[in-house]
Formats: structure tokens, sequence, C-alpha cells
């Protein structure tokens, strides 16, 4: 055996080929596992993909470019956790193709921003946040509120998220339309409230948005999408305060 190593070490060309050979099979072996989202990610109760509404909402928080200035990443670190709350699970955007995770924080991060305020305050933020916090140096928004939101081709959108890994049923995409209005309002649409429900969740919310029950706006689908972020998974109330802020440091 080592008498034939010693003729590989003489013979600098193959030498360098069967590195080469070795590094490639052990990388394929470390590296293909990974592409596999079920084999990185642990599932975790509670996450589930976007409805129509908020997924619509997702796609208007990323044309206008919001990630430029907001992360979606709360690190375990005390300071942070401290001020956003749990951590994120990677399994909290596992569904999200971009992921939202950004690298800059010129505002606050938004991963648990869902349900810290009300619809109302959130409209007249993104109307003009200065309206609300005069110091902001955030962008106005207010033309999402003239705007409908696109959902007769968000079913489309759901058949494409399905392809990379998103668990959409038929079901699911064959009533995006009709649920996406229904999310958006809810007073006379009961019915397809009850189905959204079955689709999704007990959890998921409906109600006019935007106080504008005309009109299912883009400012309605932001709002839904800002409201869901981080509010899927329950930590324990004792599990996000003290147990894994410990000594951790970067
Ligand atoms: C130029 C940078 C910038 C952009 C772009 C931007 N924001 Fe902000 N955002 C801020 C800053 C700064 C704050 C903190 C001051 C304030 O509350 O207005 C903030 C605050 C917020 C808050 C309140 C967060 C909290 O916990 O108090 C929300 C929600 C928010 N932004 C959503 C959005 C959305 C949605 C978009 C895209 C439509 C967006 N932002 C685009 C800079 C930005």
């Amino acid at each position: 055996m080592l008498h034939h190593h010693a003729k590989i070490e003489r013979n600098s060309i193959l030498l360098v080929i069967l590195i080469t050979l070795v590094v490639l099979v052990g990388g394929i072996v470390e590296v293909i596992p990974l592409f596999r989202m079920e084999t990185v990610i642990e599932p975790v109760k509670g996450v589930r993909p976007y409805t129509p509404l908020e997924l619509a909402g997702y796609d208007i928080y990323i044309r206008e470019g919001c990630y430029n200035c907001h992360s979606q990443q709360i690190r375990p670190l005390r300071d942070e956790v401290a001020r956003y709350g749990h951590y994120s699970l990677a399994a909290e955007s596992m569904y999200d193709h971009p992921f939202q995770w950004g690298s800059k924080r010129t505002g606050p991060d938004l991963a648990r921003v869902g349900g810290k305020y009300s619809d109302d305050w959130h409209v007249a933020h993104l109307k003009n946040p200065r309206a609300v916090v005069p110091e902001s140096i955030m962008p106005k928004y207010s033309f999402l509120m003239n705007n409908q939101a696109k959902l007769s081709e968000i079913g489309k959108h759901m058949e494409a998220l399905r392809v990379v890994g998103v668990p959409y049923t038929d079901d699911q995409i064959a009533s995006a339309y009709a649920d996406g209005v229904a999310q958006a309002h809810t007073e006379d649409l009961d019915e397809n409230v009850a189905g959204l429900k079955e689709r999704y969740g007990d959890k998921v919310v409906a109600r006019v948005f935007d106080g504008n029950a005309e009109m299912v706006t883009e400012m309605d689908a932001l709002v839904a999408y800002l409201q869901v972020l981080g509010t899927m998974v329950e930590f324990p109330a004792a599990e996000a305060a003290d147990d894994q802020t410990s000594d951790k440091q970067e």
C-alpha cells in the first residue's frame, strides 16, 4: 500500500487529480443534503405558508424595498431579545422566497412586529410616519391606500412558490382570490372567512385592515402581512424572557 503511495507522491499531476477527486466526493457528501429543506430546518408548530392577502403584502414589502431599512432576524443576543422578543427560528422564514433577513437596520427589526401596534397605527404610520413618530426618517407610502391589491394573480404566484417547496394545496391555490378578498372584508362574507380559516387555520385574522371596506387595497395587504410577522409560533413567556438570553456572545 505504502509502496503505491510513493508513486503518487512522486507524480504531481496524478496527485492533483486524486486530491481533486477526494475533495469533490467529500464536498458532494457534505453539501447535497443541505439542499433539502427538511434536513436543515426543524419543523416548528404553528408555522404555515402566508395567506393570499399576506403574500400580496409580502410582495409589496419587497417591491417598495422595505428590506433596505428593516431586517427580519432577531439574533440570540440579550439586547436584541430584550428589545424585539424571542430570537428568530429558521422555520419562521422557511416559506419566504426570498427570505427577508436583511442586512441593514436603519429602522427597527420587524420579525415580531405583528400585534405590536393596531391596524390604525400601521395605516397612519405608513401614510405618513412623521404623524406618529415625529423624528422618523421613513418615507411615506400613502399611495398604497389608492392601489388595488393584485389578488387576481396571486394564485399563480402561489403555484410558483409550490415549485420551490411551499406546500400550498390545490384547494388553496384554486381559492386564492376568494380567500384574499375574504381576509380583507369580513362583514358580509362570513362564509368565505370560514373557508379561509379552514385552509389556513383558526388563528388567521380577517378584518378590514385599512379602514376602507370598499376596496382591497395594497394597504390592506401590507398591514395584514406586518400583523402576522412573528406571530405564528407561540413561545412560552418564560422561555422568551430568560432561558435563551443567558450569556451568549458573538
Ligand atoms: C429609509 C429607510 C426606511 C424604509 C425604506 C422603510 N422604513 Fe420603516 N422605519 C424606518 C425607521 C427609521 C423607523 C423608526 C421610526 C418610525 O417608527 O417611523 C421605521 C419604523 C417602521 C415600523 C415600526 C417598527 C416598530 O417596531 O416600531 C414599521 C412597522 C415599518 N417601519 C414598516 C416599514 C415598511 C412596511 C416599509 C416599506 C413599505 C418601510 N418600513 C420602509 C425606516 C425605513
